[in-house]
């Protein structure tokens, strides 16, 4: 039941830290990751040569995280198919490509018969699943729960923190078993991993209430647009999926580089945008990248609106609204930058009047293709 929350949205969103704890607890021992579902594993990750993700919506975005985090961590080329594209064209995998599946519910029909698909062109498959003995995992040669606990509301949310959490784990495991990450950057890693449900807390606790008035004022806001780089793209997607789905608002997310070629026709004054701002501890580079394009914007109009990381003060100059979010290692960001624009969409849903547990057209899993 929804425990005195106004729907179950909120108290998913709310439940988001303990969704992040309790997929890392149990796999972490003396600063390495140690996933005991992939015991005797170790061959396998060895041998591979390739990687393929596979997803449909929300799932799909943590994937393009997952593959950030595979190719840093585990230096293994990888890619994000979503599923329902995978099987209908004849895609290059064999026995030394791994097949990682992505799904809350565990019974998404695409997601379900890629992984089909997959085995019987004799690669090998691993499934990260939110529902014990689900058909996707069953269907698996191993599988890596998120611990989100249920997810009952249409709109993905902690179950998208944990996917990511999973992921994460995942590439650091195989990173190691590999050879690729040092114990010493593994260690730093788990440590990340171990503040990150307190961060996650953090930006609940001091910019819930600042989200949620900046969506009050944009009730009647026709479009919104979500730019990212890196880890943040996945996570502008995140953000304009997240928007359409409860709030029937078109939302796009574009690849802030993709910005000047095209999207930028789009920008006239007034239009909401939402940027999400890598730290400049991870990349100056990838930092002045970003608020270059808040000032391309900016200068054309728009109503900027900036996640960024405490004590980024580049960013004030040009931003109409600075949301912030604690510092963390450059693929942990994801985890804390989506919270702000899953409340901004709950928020903005509540503000018109919308029921944010049951948007209209939607089912919580999709089991036709
Ligand atoms: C978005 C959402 C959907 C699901 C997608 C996959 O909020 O909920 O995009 O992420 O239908 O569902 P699962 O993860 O159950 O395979």
């Amino acid at each position: 039941e929804k425990g005195g929350w106004p729907s179950f949205m909120a108290k998913e969103v709310a439940e988001q830290p303990e969704a992040v704890a309790n997929t890392v607890r149990g796999r972490i021992r003396d600063g390495e990751v140690v996933i005991p579902e992939l015991d005797g594993l170790d061959d396998l990750f060895r041998g591979i040569d390739r990687v393929i993700i596979t997803a449909c919506g929300t799932a799909s975005y943590a994937a393009l995280v997952g593959k950030y985090a595979i190719e840093q961590w585990a230096r293994i080329p990888a890619d994000v198919e979503l599923a329902h594209e995978f099987r209908y064209r004849d895609p290059v995998i064999g026995e030394n490509t791994l097949v990682v599946s992505i799904s809350q519910s565990g019974e998404t029909m695409d997601t379900l018969m890629a992984v089909k698909y997959a085995r019987e062109r004799g690669a090998r498959t691993l499934s990260v699943c939110n529902t014990q003995g689900a058909t996707i995992p069953r269907e698996s040669d191993a599988v890596v729960y998120t611990h989100a606990g249920p997810e009952v509301a249409v709109a993905s949310t902690k179950a998208f923190v944990a996917q990511i959490t999973a992921l994460l784990l995942l590439g650091l495991h195989v990173g190691r078993v590999r050879g690729s990450v040092s114990a010493a950057e593994s260690a730093a890693a788990v440590a990340e991993l171990e503040a990150l449900p307190g961060k996650v807390a953090k930006v609940l606790a001091e910019e819930q209430a600042h989200v949620a008035q900046l969506a009050g004022w944009m009730a009647d806001t026709r479009s919104v647009l979500f730019l990212g780089r890196h880890v943040g793209y996945p996570i502008a997607l995140e953000g304009a999926l997240k928007l359409k789905e409860i709030s029937y608002i078109h939302a796009e997310g574009f690849a802030a580089g993709e910005l000047k070629h095209g999207p930028i026709a789009l920008i006239e004054p007034g239009q909401p945008v939402f940027v999400l701002v890598p730290s400049p501890r991870h990349s100056a580079l990838l930092h002045a990248k970003v608020v270059s394009n808040i000032q391309e914007i900016r200068a054309r109009g728009a109503r900027v609106i900036v996640i960024a990381e405490e004590g980024d003060a580049a960013v004030l100059p040009f931003a109409d609204e600075v949301i912030r979010i604690p510092l963390a290692g450059a693929l942990f960001e994801p985890v804390l930058a989506v919270v702000p624009l899953q409340i901004f969409a709950m928020a903005l849903a509540t503000a018109k009047g919308l029921d944010v547990d049951q948007p209209r057209n939607l089912a919580k899993s999709v089991t036709v293709e």
